[in-house]
């Protein structure tokens, strides 16, 4: 099985343009079920879990083709609407394409997806949402049964208790093959569903109000193919941005809105690192040992990403002085902690809070990824850290990184792939 043997203590020095969005491709390759015909979706990172999904688009009937960083969707052959237990288990975000199948079909088979790496991870608020838009769901053996009910589908008052991006995302699809009006009360408000929008919209959607907590979606008239390019991934940003942090250096990410960042480049000054923002770009540098900072609590956007949470600890772990961290949103979400602490960290756990005391300097371990953010965390404090390391289950880095050795190692890094 291979693994990244890095020696860490280089500094990060140059530039590097930053990926697109993994958590805003996936809704988006699902929408193009949406309208029968070609779309083409620009800056398409090439990831595990956009295998898996494509693999799903075409097991469904479309043509899917990839061309570099452009792919193209041609669902005008959709010709299925069940999607076996064995893709749901690759990609548990697949339970997106329920709103999808539902709105072009009007009927989706496909299975629950069942808890994960982060713990339990329910769908409830999809399916509830789902039924008040009008859809009959049968829940059997963790097979999940949905159709239009009798009177159809037809546009609905959402409110949604959590501000769930997936639910959110899973309402827009579905809102737009149910003629009327479905607003959406306590949306989520991430990036990536502003750029769910911006695509829905180009393929003719009538939908307004991503980005704050009120969506509202007309339905119910044909919507025909477009062309979009994704947003860049604000998480492997911060993951490349906390690695220059703990290693030292000074780089500069383009292809990348700061905006978009703001919680986590807050953080990382506080820390002592220098930033300076463009439209699309962000320059980090860091000379000094990292400082420790006010608590991190993970929350909902605009606040700190739950998926930059394990990245920043693994850089303020081996700088110096003490960070509280509390995780919010998800169970099981200090899963790299263990292995951090194997590289001589000192991080205490109770309940959802992480202390973590800054020892100076890490060194180097044999380390495993437990998990997508939690394997990029560890890459984080290799770099920063003095000796060698092994970082191994790069299968679950795969899942939301392209070329993270190649990149790395383009910033002056000392890693290497092994076999
Ligand atoms: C998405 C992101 C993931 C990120 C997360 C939070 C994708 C593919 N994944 O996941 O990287 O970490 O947002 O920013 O975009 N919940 C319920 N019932 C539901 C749905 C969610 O209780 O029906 C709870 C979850 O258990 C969690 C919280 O709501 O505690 C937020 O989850 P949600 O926003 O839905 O995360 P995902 O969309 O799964």
């Amino acid at each position: 099985m291979s693994y990244y043997e890095i020696q860490g203590g280089r500094p990060l020095c140059g530039a590097l343009a930053i990926h697109g969005c993994k958590n805003s491709v996936l809704p988006i390759l699902a929408a193009c079920l949406l309208a029968p015909g070609q779309s083409v979706i620009h800056n398409c990172p090439d990831l595990s879990d956009v295998s898996a999904t494509l693999d799903i688009l075409r097991l469904l009937g479309c043509r899917a083709d990839r061309e570099g960083n452009t792919v193209v969707i041609d669902a005008s052959a959709l010709g299925r609407s069940d999607i076996p237990e064995r893709l749901m288990r690759e990609m548990r975000s697949s339970v997106i394409f329920l709103g999808a199948l539902l709105a072009r079909l009007g009927t989706a088979e496909l299975f629950y997806p069942g808890g994960c790496e982060l713990g339990p991870r329910p769908i409830d608020l999809h399916l509830s949402a789902l039924r008040t838009l009008g859809a009959e769901i049968l829940e059997e053996q963790g097979a999940l049964c949905c159709r239009r009910g009798r009177e159809g589908l037809s546009g609905r008052e959402i409110c949604l208790s959590i501000p769930s991006v997936g639910a959110t995302e899973n309402i827009m699809l579905a809102a737009c093959g149910c003629p009327g009006v479905t607003t959406i009360v306590g949306a989520a408000q991430e990036p990536e569903i502003v750029d769910l929008q911006n695509f829905l919209r180009a393929m003719g959607a009538e939908i307004d109000g991503a980005g704050t907590p009120a969506i509202a979606v007309r339905g119910g008239a044909p919507l025909h193919p477009a062309e979009h390019r994704v947003m860049g991934d604000r998480i492997a940003a911060a993951t490349y941005l906390c690695g220059v942090a703990a290693a030292g250096g000074e780089a500069e990410l383009t292809g990348v809105a700061p905006d978009t960042l703001t919680a986590v480049l807050a953080c990382l000054e506080e820390a002592g690192c220098t930033v300076h923002t463009g439209r699309d770009r962000v320059t980090l540098a860091n000379a000094g040992p990292l400082r420790g900072i006010r608590p991190v609590r993970t929350a909902p956007y605009p606040g700190f990403p739950t998926d930059a949470q394990a990245v920043l600890m693994a850089a303020l772990a081996g700088g110096e002085g003490a960070t509280l961290f509390v995780e919010n949103i998800f169970d099981s979400r200090y899963r790299h902690v263990d292995e951090l602490r194997r590289m001589g960290a000192d991080i205490q756990i109770a309940g959802r809070a992480a202390m973590v005391s800054g020892v100076g300097m890490l060194h180097g371990a044999g380390l495993r990824s437990p998990d997508l953010r939690g394997g990029a965390a560890l890459v984080v404090a290799a770099l920063g850290a003095e000796g060698a390391s092994q970082v191994s289950e790069l299968r679950h880095i795969r899942r939301g990184y392209q070329d993270l050795d190649k990149n790395l190692r383009a910033l002056g890094a000392d890693i290497r792939e092994l076999p």
